[in-house]
């Protein structure tokens, strides 16, 4: 595997190549992140990886300064996986000038759940995205859904602006117990790992009342708000717990829920200072 962190020197080692999977992550790769490589091999060839913690998508009192950096270990993980190139830019190498240029995702995507939880977020993802897949040019580009808006989010974009780059989705990786695998889940201390597991429990109880049928919008707050008060007498700080619908993650309503519209349940919650975020397909 070739560690490029240059972007002239990537695209050099890139000319030429059509068929390119790229899969973008911010490291401390976990089997979440190694199972997008796996697929990547099934679209196109070579694959190509990224890590690079992008501090545009981190809020001011975020954990951009500790975020886990691992890349060592991480470069024997992508070894092992046969990736072609990984490409690791510095941040002068991404960000040599002030990043002035951004793309701003639209209101009724970008501003809700996530996006109104960390305001700015979706503007520093796409931004950086946007900008990897123009070093990389890959033909597709693997997205997990474990960040189930954040696949959207960077869908309508390559849609809007044309981009020519298939966006792949891949299903979520989780633990024995059913944690979905996250680089934050090692900030959890060992009561808060046990403890971690009731945010995809809570999501599973929804998706059986929600499925049990015959619900009106009014019915499904009422299920959301105790949803998140339940979690809330356990410790956690809830953001949300929201049923959306899965086409354009605007809340269902009355009509989307009788004829059984496809719905996604999405959540995020503090567990300590841990923000987990976790959503199950309806
Ligand atoms: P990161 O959190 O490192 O995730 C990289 C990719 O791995 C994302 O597509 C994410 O959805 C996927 N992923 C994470 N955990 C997963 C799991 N348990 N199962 C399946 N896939 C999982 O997401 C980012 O980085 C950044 O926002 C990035 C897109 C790289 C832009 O900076």
């Amino acid at each position: 595997m070739k560690i490029i962190s240059d972007i002239q020197d990537l695209r050099d080692q890139l000319r030429g190549q059509n068929r390119a999977v790229f899969v973008p992550t911010m490291g401390n790769l976990h089997e979440g992140h190694l199972s997008l490589m796996r697929l990547a091999r099934q679209h196109g060839d070579p694959v190509i990886a990224s890590i690079f913690v992008n501090r545009l998508q981190f809020g001011p009192n975020e954990d951009f300064d500790k975020y886990p950096r691992t890349f060592e270990a991480d470069v024997e993980k992508l070894e092992k996986e046969g990736v072609y190139v990984l490409f690791a830019p510095t941040e002068k190498d991404l960000y040599p000038e002030p990043q002035e240029y951004r793309v701003e995702p639209p209101q009724n995507l970008g501003k809700i759940l996530e996006g109104e939880f960390r305001p700015g977020f979706f503007q520093g993802v796409c931004t950086v995205v946007l900008k990897l897949f123009s070093c990389v040019q890959p033909k597709v580009a693997v997205f997990g859904k474990k960040d189930y808006q954040q696949l959207m989010v960077i869908r309508q974009m390559c849609r809007q602006l044309a981009l020519p780059v298939d966006i792949v989705p891949a299903e979520t990786v989780r633990a024995d117990d059913g944690l979905a695998l996250s680089s934050r889940n090692g900030y959890l201390s060992t009561e808060e790992r046990q403890e971690a597991v009731q945010l995809i429990q809570t999501l599973k109880e929804i998706q059986e009342k929600v499925l049990q049928g015959k619900l009106t919008s009014a019915d499904v707050l009422k299920i959301e708000q105790d949803a998140c008060a339940k979690l809330s007498t356990r410790g956690w700080v809830p953001d949300y717990i929201s049923v959306r619908k899965r086409n354009d993650l605007l809340s269902a309503s009355d009509a989307d829920l009788s004829s059984n519209q496809p719905l996604v349940v999405l959540a995020a919650a503090k567990l300590g200072k841990t923000r987990l975020i976790d959503n199950l397909e309806i």
